[in-house]
């Protein structure tokens, strides 16, 4: 039996060999070449049973041989990797055809692990090219990491696809825009987008605004009215904060997903439901799930395809992509954009973001707005950040606040404090950090026995000596008998 070959295409030599290296170390026969044309060849003489190929090549790009490879050779799989990591590569990459696509840099035991996923699934039938999503490549969604990789996989695995899609993440994540992207890129992109916020509407109105109503419904009902499941068919249905429905109409819209049809409020003939689902909620739907808050049998429903974007902390390395664009997009009134320094695009990566995309956005509006100067530093961004945390914005050090979460918060600037700086040294910031835990705890504990050691000890569950020793090394004042 002939091993596997394996055509990899790639301008870049240094990928070449690494690739050529890892493939023949896995016992694959391996051809490579910086050329799309001598790609093309092989592919014709009906070399090889598998492709590797890179986007951007001197003479084509490899994206537009995909649809052409797959023509003449349906069953040869083509892995696809590329340097601009964005959305549109992804989506594109996937509607062409490709069998996978990876993100450079890319992991090689990852590389080997879709090469044998390829060479093992059967070939998919070709599909029907679908039209190009919009005619502009205007990215929406921002972000390179590889949580947003997965994020851009998933949107390019449906884009012939009317799976319902559950997206959940904290506020200020992306939630709607990512439903948005879904939609447009989606097979019913020539349909509406329409949204509804579960939050934002009374209890009392929802299932009127959801199914619309018949005149004389209820008192007010002057006219029909249609709900956003009418308005939205042909398209796609974005329920928003689902978490926040109320239970009566959660046990509604169940019904109206199991039937496929609804009826109006005050109507009595069913209308077909001709709508694509995306739901969404900051939500704990599960937890929501056992407080008997949120129906099971409804959550099921709608988790078919789960989404899950991930704070902004959880993406630090998107900050400086993100904080550009958000510049770049709020030019002064003379179209001038800011630029910050490394100093202050450090400081952005150090800080918690409880309002995540939209609070960077936030920021930059205002920076812009505020400071005239072009360039700005990290003493602006402090000031900036500093104003936030004492307006209290939900996370910062109020009372929801972990104790967890209140650390990591000082962690950050303390390290964003010392991060470059030689006169402060890193060593031991172990015992640093647990000083400043320890101080305030023990200090707390003599202050609420009127410093009395011996109970002071008990509470805390140390040891007497334990305590006194403490109390010497952390250099806590002891008032005897002191409120
Ligand atoms: N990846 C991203 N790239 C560019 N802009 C983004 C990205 N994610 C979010 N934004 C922007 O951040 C803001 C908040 O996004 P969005 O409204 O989609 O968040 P959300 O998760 O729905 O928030 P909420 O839970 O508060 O409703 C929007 O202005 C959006 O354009
Ligand atoms: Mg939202």
């Amino acid at each position: 039996m002939s091993l596997p070959t394996i055509l990899v295409a790639d301008d870049d030599r240094s990928i070449r060999t690494v690739l050529s290296q890892a493939l023949g170390r896995a016992g694959y026969q391996v051809r490579a070449t910086a050329q799309a044309s001598t790609l093309w060849q092989w592919v014709e003489e009906g070399e090889g049973d598998l492709v590797i190929t890179d986007v951007v090549m001197p003479d084509e790009n490899g994206l537009d041989l995909i649809p052409r490879i797959r023509r003449i050779r349906p069953d040869l799989r083509v892995v696809v990797m590329s340097a601009q990591s964005t959305l549109m590569t992804a989506v594109k990459a996937t509607q062409r055809g490709a069998f996978e696509y990876l993100p450079k840099p890319f992991d090689l035991k990852e590389v080997l692990a879709v090469v044998a996923r390829a060479l093992a699934t059967p070939a998919m039938p070709v599909q029907p090219a679908a039209a190009p999503p919009r005619p502009e490549e205007q990215m929406s969604l921002i972000g390179r990491s590889v949580v947003m990789q997965d994020i851009y996989r998933i949107i390019a695995r449906l884009t012939t696809s009317d799976l319902t899609v559950m997206i959940t993440g904290e506020s200020g994540t992306g939630k709607e825009l990512v439903a948005r992207a879904l939609h447009d890129y989606g097979p019913r992109r020539a349909g509406p987008f329409v949204a509804i916020n579960m939050a934002a509407i009374p209890r009392n109105l929802i299932e009127s605004e959801l199914f619309g109503h018949e005149r004389g419904a209820f008192t007010g009902a002057t006219s029909r009215v249609a709900g956003r499941f009418e308005q939205a068919a042909g398209g796609t249905l974005f329920l928003d904060e689902i978490g926040d429905m109320p239970p009566e109409a959660q046990t509604r819209l169940l019904r109206v997903l199991q039937d496929g049809a609804f009826t109006t409020v005050g109507g009595t003939v069913p209308i077909r439901a001709n709508v694509r689902i995306i739901a969404a909620t900051h939500r704990d739907l599960r937890q929501a799930i056992r407080e008997g808050a949120f129906r099971e049998d409804l959550y099921y429903r709608l988790n078919v395809v789960p989404m899950r974007l991930p704070p902004l902390r959880e993406r630090v390395e998107d900050i400086p992509l993100l904080a550009r664009h958000f510049l770049n997009e709020n030019a002064d009134g003379a179209g001038n954009v800011r630029v910050l320094d490394e100093e202050a695009m450090g400081r952005l990566q150090a800080y918690r973001w409880p309002g995540n995309v939209r609070e960077l956005e936030n920021l930059m509006r205002r920076i812009t707005a505020l400071h005239p100067q072009e360039s700005i530093g990290a003493d602006i961004i402090d000031a900036e950040l500093a104003e936030v945390s004492s307006s209290g914005v939900p996370g910062e050090g109020t009372s929801t606040e972990t104790l967890a979460e209140a650390v990591e918060r000082h962690l950050r600037r303390f390290l964003a404090a010392g991060a470059g700086q030689d006169d402060m040294p890193m060593s031991d910031i172990y015992d640093k950090v647990i000083a400043e835990v320890e101080r305030p705890l023990i200090a707390m504990m003599l202050s609420a026995t009127r410093g009395n050691q011996i109970r002071a000890a008990a509470m805390l569950g140390l040891n007497r000596n334990t305590l006194r020793k403490k109390i010497r090394d952390l250099d806590i004042p002891v008032v005897r008998g002191g409120a």
